[in-house]
């Protein structure tokens, strides 16, 4: 069988460091530590021996997330970032053969896992002419009795659409009719850019469920790698026997300040901060491709740091994004990564000026045009 690699990651790692600007990232301006914790923070930082820590997560940060999810402390894991939840998740829940539905445009981590593991994929789009809603009648014929998986990604990663209270009923709804698991990735949570309620967790909705989440995204501490899965029962103890052997836990330090991004002030803090920088790059995102209407369009995004053009120019999103790498300077992620050819993703929300210059930089080059077959294909 061949290996499918998480293109998007690798692009990522690849180019990198090979341009001016990057807008390839999906997590809101990282936040510095020093902007959100006080010195009895601090001091509670440094005072700790740096012993080995409970396997599932701190006792303390078990009980944090709980809060957030909307569950019970025993059934939550903190993994190393939501990329080790999905990872051990899918090796507990997807084997060869398995029947597997996912939605696509979608952030491709499970979608690799499940090919690497020899699944059978069946893809359900989001259609982007009704804002990337879930067409709930695709899904419904997606689903077999035998379907093993439906994945789900809410808030979602790239579309920045927001699964509405009827089509989690539907999901929920299908899925229990053929008794397939949920695994429902939550990592944009806390994103929302038109209200200050925090999306619905599937969680608590049907059994056979398993949420995911993390602290890169509404937290914005993407380099503090910390994520948890909230599970139940045989799979909950299957996910720790995996867990001890992918990592054996988080890193002490980071579970220390996962502690206090979740504890109330420096929760709310974060949330707050976190919101305005996105809702500020979502405006000047949209306001720049309203100024170019012949390159570009886009859905409102209404959740997410992320905004997802569909550019018009007649060439694969591969050869534009390389193009943009090549002649301006700038990556972005190619919608290829996501199922979604025909499409650019950007990240919206670093700073300002910087957003503004790398965009500049983006339209220049589209507007100079792309040639179709004219840079590599991977
Ligand atoms: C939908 C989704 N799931 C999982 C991840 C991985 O998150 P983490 O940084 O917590 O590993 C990302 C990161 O971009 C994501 O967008």
């Amino acid at each position: 069988m061949r290996f499918t690699p998480f293109d998007l990651v690798q692009w990522q790692s690849r180019y990198e460091p090979t341009v001016d600007y990057t807008l390839a990232d999906s997590s809101c301006r990282p936040v510095e530590l020093r902007d959100f914790l006080d010195e009895t923070q601090v001091a509670r930082l440094v005072a700790g021996a740096q012993h080995y820590p409970e396997v599932r997560g701190t006792p303390e940060l078990r009980r944090l997330v709980a809060g957030w999810q909307g569950c019970r402390p025993e059934e939550v894991v903190v993994t190393v970032g939501a990329a080790e939840a999905n990872s051990i998740l899918a090796g507990a829940l997807i084997g060869p053969g398995d029947h597997v539905v996912l939605m696509e445009p979608g952030y491709r981590q499970v979608w690799g896992l499940a090919h690497n593991a020899g699944a059978k994929i069946s893809v359900v789009g989001l259609d982007e002419r009704n804002g990337w809603r879930l067409d709930v009648a695709a899904l419904e014929s997606a689903v077999r009795p035998d379907t093993r998986v439906i994945a789900v990604t809410n808030p979602n990663n790239p579309a920045g659409s927001v699964l509405t209270a009827q089509e989690m009923a539907a999901v929920v709804a299908v899925a229990e009719r053929n008794g397939t698991w949920l695994m429902v990735d939550e990592v944009h949570r806390g994103t929302e850019l038109d209200t200050d309620e925090v999306t619905t967790t599937f969680w608590g909705h049907y059994d056979r469920l398993v949420c995911v989440g993390s602290l890169s995204k509404a937290f914005a501490l993407p380099g503090l790698r910390v994520g948890w899965i909230v599970a139940t029962g045989d799979l909950l103890d299957e996910l720790c026997r995996r867990h001890e052997y992918a990592t054996v836990s988080t890193g002490l330090l980071a579970m220390r300040i996962a502690e206090a991004a979740l504890t109330t002030p420096y929760r709310d803090r974060l949330l707050d901060r976190n919101r305005r920088l996105m809702r500020e790059g979502r405006q000047l995102l949209l306001r720049w491709a309203e100024a170019h209407p012949d390159l570009v369009s886009i859905v409102a995004p209404t959740a997410t740091a992320l905004g997802l053009l569909r550019y018009r120019a007649e060439a694969t999103s591969l050869e534009v994004a390389h193009a943009l790498r090549r002649r301006g300077g700038v990556l972005v992620a190619p919608g290829a990564h996501f199922g979604a050819d025909g499409h650019l993703r950007v990240i919206h929300s670093l700073e300002p000026g910087y957003v503004s210059a790398a965009l500049d930089r983006v339209a220049s080059v589209l507007t100079e045009g792309v040639e179709t077959g004219d840079p590599p294909t991977r």
